[in-house]
């Protein structure tokens, strides 16, 4: 019985593998992505090529995936392809009859991923959804904090990242650039007063204050699928999500989005025809694959959550609070990289293993017992540090 990981050539989806092999102990593991030579290059590139069987398999072709799924008994995917794929997906494992874990679906397809719990629930299955940083981590802090609470009021999350290096040399981001563009283009989402209400591009902006060595930093709404559930899930009035972006990647973003990079209809160079949205992902998933087979030296860099969880406890006014903060490892790769892909493999491993079985679709904040995974974070050197402010007398 084995787990099957798509888009495993992807920045995030290669470090699931490892995480599969090396810290879960799963031993039959697939790495597949469209193309053999990308997925090949990974599994190279992460000294797993013995470990693992790779595959060529396009995330869309739903009914080859369901034949892969029957003929390699696949019990577990783990879709770290692009979030467009993920209903298609789902579609494929609920015939299968495999668990199914994503890395988000960015608040529309999320919510039309919810919707599919009731077909989950008849066929017995379990699809947890929305695993990787944020979402992921930051559900199910949120959970963790809405534990210690009598009720909840506020969740606001915000996630920030960078680089200790005098000087920043320009860099792809640490998630999929196509994710970039759509942050930087389409109105965010946020749950306000137990509604969601749309925002502005890059509206609510707000100083918040992260661990060293960011301190403030300015943070932006940004469309995310925490909003999406955990007002809901967690019974919450207020669930906002906000970037931080550093300086210098807000400027490189901002000047891509002017440029027009997030255009997808075709432009017409030299007899091909290409959107400037392809021919950008094009290029940065060759940047992404140079990077990955040199591990970082140093801990330059490091990725930074904070999830404050207002509410009361006693009857009296208290606040949750979880720092997630994790820095380059030099045997275990970047940051963003790291602290994405490990939620994914461990919820699959924990699906494999039946720890999670409840049948139906659930985001991350449902179904996944905070503790246990915090003290899996920790043992891949992903910190999370909790600190709790109350009331506890008026005179
Ligand atoms: N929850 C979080 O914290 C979080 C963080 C980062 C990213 N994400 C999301 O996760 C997804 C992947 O992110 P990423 O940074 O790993 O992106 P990425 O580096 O662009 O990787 C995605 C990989 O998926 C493969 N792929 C694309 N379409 C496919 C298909 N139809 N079938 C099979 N494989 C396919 C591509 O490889 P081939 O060309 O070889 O097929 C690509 O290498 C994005 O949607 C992103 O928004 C979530």
């Amino acid at each position: 019985m084995s787990i099957l990981v798509l888009g495993a050539s992807g920045q995030i989806g290669g470090f699931a593998v490892q995480d599969l092999v090396e810290m879960c102990g799963e031993k039959d593991v697939i790495a597949s992505s469209r193309r053999m030579s990308h997925v090949k290059k990974a599994v190279d590139d992460l000294k797993l090529s013995k470990k693992v069987k790779v595959m060529e398999l396009d995330a869309n072709d739903s009914s080859k995936l369901l034949e892969t799924i029957k003929r390699e008994k696949v019990e577990s995917v783990v879709n770290c392809a692009w979030y467009q794929t993920n209903l298609g997906v789902m579609d494929a494992c609920l015939k299968g009859g495999a668990t199914y874990t994503d890395l988000g679906g960015f608040f529309d397809t999320c919510l039309k991923q919810i919707e599919l719990h009731k077909k989950w629930k008849d066929a017995g299955i379990n699809a947890t959804i929305g695993l990787g940083s944020t979402p992921g981590m930051t559900n199910i802090a949120g959970a963790a904090g809405a534990k210690k609470l009598d009720s909840v009021d506020t969740i606001d999350i915000t996630c920030s990242w960078g680089n200790t290096l005098p000087v920043k040399e320009a860099g792809w981001p640490g998630y999929s650039i196509r994710t970039v563009l759509d942050e930087f283009t389409q109105e965010s989402v946020q749950w306000i007063n137990g509604k969601y209400a749309k925002q502005k591009i890059l509206g609510g902006e707000t100083d918040v204050t992260m661990p060293e060595p960011i301190g403030k930093v300015k943070a932006y709404f940004i469309k995310h699928s925490e909003p999406a559930t955990m007002g809901k899930y967690l019974n919450a009035k207020n669930v906002t999500f906000r970037i931080g972006f550093p300086a210098s990647d807000m400027n490189t973003f901002l000047t891509l989005r002017a440029l027009g990079f997030a255009d997808t209809n075709p432009l017409e160079s030299g007899g091909a025809k290409i959107s400037p949205l392809d021919y950008l992902t094009s290029m940065y998933q060759r940047g992404i694959s140079e990077g990955r087979a040199a591990p970082p030296n140093e801990k330059i860099e490091y990725d930074m959550f904070r999830i404050d969880c207002v509410g009361k406890k006693d009857n009296m006014a208290a606040t949750v609070t979880y720092f997630i903060v994790t820095w380059n490892d030099p045997e275990r790769g970047v940051s963003s990289a790291r602290d994405t892909s490990v939620p994914p493999a461990i919820v699959a491993h924990w699906q494999h293993t039946k720890r999670i079985k409840e049948a139906g679709v659930f985001p991350a904040e449902a179904t996944v017992d905070p503790e246990p995974f915090f003290k899996e974070l920790g043992k891949r050197k992903i910190y999370v540090d909790e600190q709790i402010t109350r009331s506890t007398k008026f005179y």
